[in-house]
């Protein structure tokens, strides 16, 4: 059973949340978080607290299952909550991630503002990408394209004329989704299984003019992908940044698709930034790389044919057995599952799906989607497609001009083949990283953010352990001279334990207090956010200290050692 209590300390009160556990026959109670000094706070930290674990408050029934799982458990302190999409909307709202955009006027379906939290996970993914997609490799440079370009590049593609969606209607519980073309009559309503009603076929382009003089203007699209942009510039960069294949193109930025139906919070919204890849090769070559050495549960076209479950497999030996069918691709979906992983994703939600022949895009020769066990099932987080050479051969044709390299070897001119297009919304990489790292410290009372240090919005807080001048002071140089290299806070509000959850709830990594001894032997505690555990490090050190840590170059418990 969990309950409020309050309880007075030195004259002053405090409320925790209680539970009452039988232990041998007998009734024990355990404090399972503090609340604060107001009975209206409690209540709404209580509330805040068993909603994030997905359970009611109640003050005499039993206590829900997911609770009993976090309180009951004496041997894990730690436990992982699995918590659903509306859930995560709320935390993200609630911490200063996300919030609806426009919310004062009702918010935009489809739309969301990144808060001052939101704003530097997001930038830290794409940073990360950015690192290992682009400055980490020889063979990848990197462009910034325009949102509105020529209308051409769109009939080009074939976006104008193929990019279609059917919009749907559930005739019994009148649910709007959208399905493909290849669904039509094969598809069930998600909700209630009922029949669909079939709306039509729509372009999700948006459509926009330019020029003011409405007569005048020409009509234009907000792109719906950043891909089209690496191939109009391809010739361009290929000469100019002078590569040689194979080689990729790397873009981040924003794309507007007018869904019929946005949903899942940061899933399916109208507006939202890619991080994709063109890679050009010749498709005569074998790639030079090795595959690296991971496994991935593996969902081929035949397996969904036959009704088979997905199987765990090397990616090496998924090409070998020729269930991918070029080296090009497993090699792909090995770098971007290792990307996801060495930031803390979890590679247990993690597959592979390959595209059936009926859903493939008009462009794709074979596509393998990377799944993730999002809360409302496995769903598409990145498209890996084989554009081959279809839009390189678009744009010459729609253009006029020559995008041919010349193959030194052969002494002919071709078109390079998009073997592999890595393309991943950074909106499903987010909601990855936060599900993945939401946690809950029974003993704490709080949840626990364990966002990769890299990714994680706020790398440390600094406090001075009590409000004292000399404290203070030594705590703001530590803040000026942090904030030179890295995104740091000073807080000096709340007891430290509030401190401490505080920035345990928003995924800060390392928290660092400023003592007595601080001022004695100039140093300071670092303290672990996963770990709880707290070491001490000279302030002229800490600098280089956090760099090593967040940069994985150091653990925490090897600090002392060193
Ligand atoms: N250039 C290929 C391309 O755009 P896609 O499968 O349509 O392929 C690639 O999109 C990725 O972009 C998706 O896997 C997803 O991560 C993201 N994405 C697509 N539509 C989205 C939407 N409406 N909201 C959020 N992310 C989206």
């Amino acid at each position: 059973m969990a309950f409020i209590v309050k309880k007075k300390i030195h004259g002053k009160e405090y409320y925790y949340l209680n539970e009452n556990k039988r232990v041998e026959g007998k009734v024990k109670t355990k404090t399972i978080a503090y609340l604060g000094k107001t009975k209206k706070e409690a209540e709404k930290k209580a509330k805040g607290i068993l909603k994030e674990i997905k359970v009611g408050i109640s003050s005499s029934s039993s206590l829900p299952t997911h609770l009993q799982k976090i309180v009951g458990n004496e041997k894990t302190e730690m436990v992982k909550l699995d918590i659903s999409i509306e859930d995560m909307t709320v935390f993200c709202k609630r911490r200063g991630f996300v919030y609806a955009s426009g919310d004062i006027y009702g918010g935009l379906s489809g739309f969301w503002d990144f808060g001052h939290l939101g704003v530097e996970l997001k930038n830290n993914i794409k940073k990360e990408w950015w690192k290992f997609h682009v400055q980490k490799r020889e063979d990848i440079v990197g462009i910034d394209g325009s949102i509105i370009t020529s209308p051409k590049v769109w009939e080009a593609s074939g976006h104008v004329s193929n990019f279609l969606d059917v919009a749907v209607v559930c005739k019994k519980c009148r649910n709007k989704t959208k399905i493909d073309k290849h669904e039509i009559g094969k598809v069930k309503c998600e909700k209630c299984g009922g029949e669909f009603e079939n709306k039509g076929e729509f372009n999700p382009m948006f459509i926009t003019q330019i020029g003011p003089v409405e007569e005048d203007s020409l009509r234009a699209y907000l792109r719906p992908e950043t891909a089209q942009l690496i191939f109009t510039n391809f010739k361009y960069v290929y000469d100019n940044a002078r590569m040689k294949l194979p080689f990729g193109i790397a873009q981040i930025g924003k794309s507007f698709r007018n869904e019929i139906a946005p949903r899942d919070f940061l899933f399916r919204t109208r507006e939202f930034d890619q991080m994709e890849i063109e890679y050009f090769v010749n498709p005569n070559k074998k790639c030079p790389y090795k595959i690296p050495n991971v496994g991935i549960l593996v969902y081929s076209a035949e397996m969904q044919k036959k009704n088979l479950e997905p199987r765990k497999m090397k990616l090496k030996d998924a090409y070998k057995n020729k269930i991918i069918q070029t080296d090009w691709h497993a090699y792909w979906i090995a770098q971007e599952f290792l990307w996801f992983i060495n930031l803390g994703a979890n590679p247990d939600k993690f597959r592979i799906r390959q595209h059936t022949a009926d859903e493939k895009s008009h462009y794709a020769l074979d596509t393998w989607d990377f799944e993730y066990k999002f809360p409302f099932g496995w769903k598409e987080l990145q498209g890996m497609a084989n554009r081959t050479d279809f839009d390189l051969k678009q744009h010459e044709k729609f253009s006029g001009k020559d995008l041919k390299i010349f193959d030194e070897e052969t002494k002919k001119k071709f078109l390079p083949h998009v073997v592999c297009e890595p393309s991943q919304g950074v909106g499903r990489a987010f909601l990855v990283f936060m599900f993945d790292a939401y946690f809950y410290d029974k003993e704490r009372g709080n949840v626990v953010l364990k966002l990769h240090p890299k990714l994680a919005p706020i790398k440390a807080a600094i406090f001075p352990i009590v409000k004292r001048e000399e404290f203070e002071k030594i705590a703001k140089d530590i803040v000026d001279d942090l904030k030179e290299e890295m995104n740091v806070v000073y807080d000096q509000s709340g007891s430290i334990g509030r401190r401490y959850s505080r920035n345990d709830e928003i995924g800060t990594p390392y928290c660092i207090t400023i003592d007595e001894e601080s001022l004695k032997k100039s140093n300071v505690t670092i303290r672990n956010r996963d770990t709880k555990k707290q070491i001490r490090v000279k302030i002229s050190e800490l600098k280089n200290v956090l760099d090593e840590l967040i940069n994985c170059k150091i653990k925490f418990e090897d600090i002392s050692k060193k």
